[in-house]
């Protein structure tokens, strides 16, 4: 019995030019670059120029999917854009990167879920695709957190960074077996009681103010093993898939510590372990998508490949996604 699938065309990302380094900071606030890398394993970040919108970074990213997809903007009938700092507070960003790319049918929306969000939209497209609404997608998480940040805090101001990352997604008909190529599975989770714990003190509808982000960072690094380690069990079980038989494990990369401790419960050998954080740092929904393009281009992900995503962020929203390269 054959099942559609939303298999992977293609992906590509973009980082903005200025790098900011860990000693730079150091220079600024009251912190060291032994200290964030010790904490973290972040070492630099990209910052987003002055006029450098998320749009403008999500656009890149997805020219750079539709090429190595091989495809033209006009097969898309669908963007999925993650972020939690859109250009405006509306229309959606993914309008614009829609309107940029001469697409002009089909449907594009943006979607929150601050840093589980590209987790969340690959799912939510996943599911139109194989629903039969759409026959190909654009899937993207793009960030300037860098303009949301209080940079006189320096237990958050160190941890993020700009970016923009993208897949194209496209509806086929697979044999319907373990083997198949494409989504797999995907388990979302949220918990709004956690609500507080990492949130922007700011909003159209409470401050209208953009607001800058709070965190209390002992208490998301509390959660985020179980609750990432949970999901990916789901998967795992889902699909009768073991920390032995992926490829590659792409997790969000927030925090070194935190994807060593999740890697390290569920037995997941760290030659899998894809990590970016150092070069990256947090780039909330772009962070998979980033890691996902660094390790397809130096040949680390090959066709046929099982590869396992996973992301914890605000809200707490939390997810997993499996997926046959
Ligand atoms: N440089 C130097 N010292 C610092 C810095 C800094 N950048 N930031 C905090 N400190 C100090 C604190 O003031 C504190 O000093 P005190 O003991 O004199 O009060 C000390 O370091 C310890 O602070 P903690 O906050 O307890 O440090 P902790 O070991 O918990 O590390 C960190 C902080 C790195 C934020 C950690 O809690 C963490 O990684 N949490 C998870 C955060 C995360 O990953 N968030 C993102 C996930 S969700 C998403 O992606 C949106």
């Amino acid at each position: 019995m054959t099942a559609k699938r939303s298999v992977v065309l293609g992906c590509g990302s973009y980082l903005p030019q200025k790098v900011l380094t860990n000693a730079e900071l150091a220079a600024r606030i009251d912190t060291s670059d032994e200290w964030i890398v010790q904490r973290t394993g972040i070492r630099q970040r990209h910052i987003a120029a002055e006029g450098e919108f998320t749009s403008h970074l999500a656009i890149n990213a997805a020219r750079a999917a539709l090429e190595h997809a091989g495809l033209d903007a006009q097969a898309i009938d669908l963007i999925v854009l993650a972020t939690s700092t859109p250009d405006h507070t509306f229309p959606a960003t993914a309008v614009a990167v829609q309107n940029e790319l001469g697409i002009h049918h089909g449907a594009a929306f943006d979607l929150q879920a601050v840093c589980s969000g590209f987790v969340f939209a690959l799912a939510t497209a996943d599911n139109f695709l194989r629903s039969g609404a759409y026959k190909r997608a654009l899937v993207i998480g793009a960030e300037t957190f860098s303009r949301i940040l209080d940079w006189n805090d320096r237990g958050t101001c160190v941890l993020f960074g700009d970016g923009a990352g993208a897949v194209v997604l496209e509806a086929q008909d697979q044999p319907g077996l373990p083997s198949d190529r494409g989504v797999l599975t995907t388990h979302l989770r949220s918990d709004g009681r956690h609500k507080a714990k990492l949130y922007v003190d700011g909003g159209p509808s409470t401050t209208q103010t953009v607001g800058h982000l709070r965190m209390e960072g002992r208490e998301v690094f509390k959660h985020a093993v179980g609750m990432i380690t949970d999901v990916i069990v789901d998967a795992f079980d889902a699909t009768g898939a073991t920390a032995d038989s992926i490829d590659w494990f792409i997790p969000h990369q927030a925090n070194k510590r935190i994807i060593d401790a999740s890697a390290h419960k569920l037995h997941i050998a760290p030659q899998k372990v894809v990590l970016t954080v150092d070069l990256h740092g947090n780039t909330s929904a772009a962070s998979i998508p980033l890691a996902l393009a660094v390790a397809v281009k130096d040949g680390r992900v090959k066709k046929g490949d099982l590869v396992l995503f996973e992301a914890m962020g605000g809200g707490f929203t939390w997810g997993s996604a499996l997926v046959r390269w």
